[in-house]
């Protein structure tokens, strides 16, 4: 078995006993990490992902009492399509974190109008490479294929996404089970995040990862490239 099959994982998991527990524990996190990178350098940069999952957690991170002026925040993917399309992350963003005291937040879009969905992505990247990177937090969910980010089983760029030397920091990708086409962070901006956040909820999920944290291909569970690859513990967030 290739050296990149075989589980390596820095992790430490936190259980709660539900997701409101959860997503107070946690907002409170990402806030303080916030803080220090705006206490630090005048700035902090978020990233988040889209999904079901994360709606507590945003409703009540946008509530916390932060200087949320310095902050952007940014998504870890989006689907291809406008900001007021249903299936929008931008919209999921902006109707339950970009709100309350985060809606004095920069937030940077990964969708534009610039043309297919590579040239999308090659306008997002420029504007992502613009901050000031790497990410002081970085938001995660799964799917229970085993993806995170757009990193779907498939993907027609998955071994470029997931490629740790990966020279762009958004790229568009394509995989059966994503629905329309994505944009994408790639590993690189993901891996090299300060706080690294995979927040997943319900027992399937629970025994999703253990399989991902087990030995395999990446390419077979995408969320391994992430677990094998970060440089700093990864921080499991998860309830029933
Ligand atoms: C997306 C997300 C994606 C999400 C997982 C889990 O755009 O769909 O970024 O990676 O985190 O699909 O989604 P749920 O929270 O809905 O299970």
């Amino acid at each position: 078995m290739r050296p990149t099959d075989m589980a390596q994982a820095n992790i430490r998991q936190t259980d709660f006993g539900s997701g409101a527990e959860l997503a107070e524990a946690l907002a409170k996190k990402i806030a303080d990490r916030l803080s220090a990178a705006i206490a630090g350098r005048g700035q902090a940069t978020l990233a988040v992902s889209g999904g079901s999952t994360p709606k507590a957690l945003f409703v009540a991170l946008s509530k916390l009492d932060i200087k949320w002026s310095k902050v952007t925040v940014t998504l870890v993917d989006e689907r291809m399509v406008g900001p007021d399309h249903e299936r929008s992350n931008h919209r999921l963003a902006s109707l339950y974190l970009l709100q309350n005291r985060a809606a004095e937040a920069r937030f940077l879009p990964l969708f534009n109008r610039a043309g297919d969905a590579d040239a999308v992505a090659a306008a997002a990247a420029q504007k992502i490479d613009a901050l000031a990177l790497p990410f002081d937090v970085v938001v995660l969910g799964m799917g229970t294929d085993g993806h995170t980010a757009s990193f779907f089983p498939g993907g027609s760029t998955l071994a470029d996404v997931t490629d740790p030397a990966c020279p762009q920091s958004v790229m568009a990708i394509e995989a059966p089970g994503a629905g329309e086409p994505r944009l994408t962070l790639t590993l690189p901006r993901i891996v090299d995040a300060g706080l690294i956040v995979l927040h997943i909820e319900g027992d399937e999920k629970q025994s999703v990862l253990a399989r991902a944290l087990a030995d395999g291909p990446v390419a077979q569970m995408p969320v391994r490239a992430v677990l094998r690859q970060a440089k700093t513990q990864v921080e499991i967030y998860w309830a029933p």
